[in-house]
């Protein structure tokens, strides 16, 4: 660590408590946070690591009212959700607490009050979004519209997801209720504002000037807010959830979600240390990092700061924000709402034991500078490819070997030769480029780099070939190779822990492994000769296609669902005439014979009476019918296009049928009998 700071604090953004956490989470945030925070135990350091549920705002409110429930019914279940399956996963916090507890209450509530009595707000009245029929402000999320900057038409009050752009509610164009779909009405309305303007030679002194060694997507979005010049931003809601505003008169009125959520990792850390939590917070040789995603930058470079800045008293900021992209999901955006992600607490129903291969895909695909997709092939690839083919059969290889010359105890090695000290010295090269691909936050190549130990010891294998060694009875030589391959082994389960906990801690129990340390790392003596290693258990297991197609029929599903919900009526076509209709002969005909047309899986021949004799039309509709349910049925027909041949069978004239939400089709017919040849009028 960097001289200046004895100690870290690592804090993780607070994941809104309406709905489970999903892949999107876990890459952007809390994988790259427990990779960092694991390699800072190892190392020694004195690091906590701080989650918890954001259990306040209108995301919450809207989810409990969309279901007839509380909110606090709500975020009761989703943190309980939350929270257990990010333990499952090995996210290791040292605390997961949540922004309805008591002590966060009193902190934030405090917080305002002293930036209150300081005179650090701006009481400002002014007109805002009124519901007439809910009876209630729109603030935030309560509030659609139509995007100002990219005419998006659902744009949110608080943030347009389309474009990015922060909003305030009164700048929709053509603003709806979420909750009524009624146009609202501007009413007066008084709140707090924090005045970032007040801040902002501060803010660009200490971002611009003070962390150019910021990643450039969070350096770049904090100067482009500071260049456009900072606003004052209110800091309170008339909403009846959240943590009531700690003022005379304030009835109604809640702290905006925002100015509570962040001051959630301080009481969190209380709640952790109620003794120590202030030099976590207030030690200048503290060094704080915030993981979040690139959502949730301009709250934590500049909101946050400023309101620590604010309230004075020794609070510190950030030393760094490495906020990480977004990831997609088969090429589309993940969306609570649209349920498109694939949800931790399903994944591990249904991959139980996986944990360590969700943490290294997410971990090799993350999106550190750019947005990335997860696909279900690519997660086979790696598991098959890379942790089963790579790093698996090198440890097995190792221990069936161990086992079968040596009954699993580690043999004494003979003299190393120049194929060791030079695989031992890659090691060590290896350890470098690791270390510092860890500390500057860049954890998709530290994870190479820790394959590259795997991939060295392969390579060392197939180099030795300790199977021929044996065979031609140079035993000393062989005993060499095994006890180097059991120490790459060792390096492994070190060099792993901070990204694959569990299959680390499996390895390193049977290589008798106890504490862990960074200092290991690199070393080739770790497991002294004569220890006896247990039994071999294959790593990683093969994942199959059945698998994996399992879950892209899921997504199947959902698309399919989310067409449906989002299915709207085309719009009227231009007017037309009475005349023009009447161009058109429309008849009733009944169905005498129908079957499918030979290789032409989308096509059935009718035979239909249309009271002049028998008439043969053709229809793409043999997907949706069992042709013998047609048969005596009576349609709607177009009798006078011309005629047309379609597979080799002449079709004189078009069934009319109407087409689904889904996209099937339902032929068309009279709802009574009607004689054959009648024209539709
Ligand atoms: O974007 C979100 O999901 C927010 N709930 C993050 C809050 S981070 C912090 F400030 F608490
Ligand atoms: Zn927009």
């Amino acid at each position: 660590m960097d001289k200046k700071f004895k100690r870290t604090l690592v804090t993780t953004a607070l994941p809104y408590a309406n709905g489970p956490v999903h892949i999107g989470h876990l890459a952007g945030v809390y994988i790259p946070a427990d990779i960092y925070t694991r390699y800072l135990r190892l190392k020694g350091e004195d690091v906590i690591m701080i989650g918890g549920s954001d259990e306040h705002g209108v995301p919450i409110t809207i989810k409990a009212r969309n279901e007839g429930v509380t909110p606090q019914d709500i975020v009761d279940r989703y943190h309980t959700i939350i929270r257990d399956s990010m333990e499952e996963l090995g996210i290791s916090f040292d605390i997961y607490s949540r922004t309805t507890s008591d002590i966060h209450s009193e902190t934030a509530s405090e917080f305002f009050r002293h930036l209150y009595d300081k005179g650090e707000f701006v009481e400002k009245t002014s007109m805002q979004l009124y519901d007439e029929k809910a009876g209630q402000f729109l603030a935030d999320r309560y509030v659609t519209g139509e995007c100002p900057h990219c005419h998006y038409d659902h744009a949110y009050g608080d943030q347009c997801e389309k474009c990015g752009t922060s909003l305030n509610a009164t700048d929709l164009i053509n603003p709806r209720s979420a909750i009524t779909g009624n146009t609202p009405v501007l009413r007066e309305t008084r709140h707090w504002y924090l005045p970032l303007d007040k801040w902002e030679p501060a803010l660009s002194k200490w971002i611009l000037d003070g962390h150019r060694e910021w990643k450039t997507n969070v350096y770049g979005q904090c100067k482009s807010w500071i260049d456009l010049g900072l606003q004052p931003r209110a800091v309170s809601r008339d909403l009846d959830w959240g943590v009531p505003v700690p003022v005379e008169g304030a009835d109604g009125k809640v702290l905006y979600v925002w100015f509570d959520a962040p001051i959630g990792y301080i009481s969190n850390t209380k709640e952790l240390l109620p003794d120590s939590w202030e030099k976590y917070w207030k030690d200048p040789e503290t060094r704080i990092i915030n993981f979040i995603g690139k959502d949730n930058i301009v709250f934590h470079c500049i909101v946050f700061p400023a309101m620590l800045m604010a309230y004075g008293d020794g609070y510190q900021l950030p030393d760094n924000v490495p906020a990480n992209e977004f990831l997609n999901l088969e090429g589309d955006k993940i969306s609570t709402s649209r349920n498109w992600a694939v949800w931790l607490h399903e994944y591990l129903r249904d991959f139980e034991g996986k944990q360590d291969v969700l943490r290294y895909v997410l971990t090799a695909n993350a999106p550190e500078t750019k947005d990335n997709d997860f696909t279900w092939s690519d997660f086979q690839q790696r598991n098959n490819s890379e942790l089963v083919a790579i790093l698996g059969n090198f440890v097995n290889r190792v221990l069936v070997l161990t086992h079968k010359y040596y009954d699993g105890a580690v043999p004494v090695p003979g003299t190393l030769t120049d194929t060791e000290t030079g695989a031992f010295r890659e090691l060590a090269e290896i350890k470098e480029r690791l270390s510092e691909c860890l500390d500057t936050f860049h954890l998709r190549e530290a994870l190479k780099e820790a394959m590259n130990i795997a991939r060295l010891g392969n390579r060392y294998l197939q180099e030795t070939e300790p199977w021929k060694l044996a065979k031609a009875d140079d035993m000393e030589r062989v005993a060499t190779v095994m006890y180097t391959a059991i120490q790459l082994c060792a390096n492994i389960a070190i060099a792993f822990e901070p990204f694959l906990p569990f299959m680390s801690r499996k390895l390193a129990d049977t290589l008798r492994l106890g504490k862990m340390t960074w200092d290991d790392l690199g070393r080739d003596n770790i497991v002294a000769p004569g220890t006896v290693t247990g039994t071999p258990g294959l790593l990683f297991e093969k994942i199959e296609d059945d698998a994996i197609q399992a879950q892209l029929d899921r997504l199947a599903r959902i698309k399919e669902e989310n067409k449906l919900k989002q299915w709207q009526p085309q719009p009227v076509q231009e007017p037309t005439d009475f005349d023009t209709f009447m161009k058109l002969d429309i008849r009733v005909g009944t169905v005498k014979e129908c079957a499918r047309v030979p290789k032409a899986d989308k096509l059935l021949r009718f035979t239909i009476d249309d009271g002049m004799g028998d008439r043969t039309i053709v229809s793409g509709i043999a997907k949706y019918y069992d042709p013998a349910d047609l048969v005596g049925k009576q349609v709607c027909f177009i009798a006078n296009f011309p005629p047309r041949r379609l597979k080799g069978v002449e079709s004189q004239g078009m069934i009319l049928s109407a087409e689904n939400a889904d996209g099937s089709l339902v032929v068309v017919g009279p709802t009574g009998p009607v004689t054959p040849g009648s024209q539709v009028k």
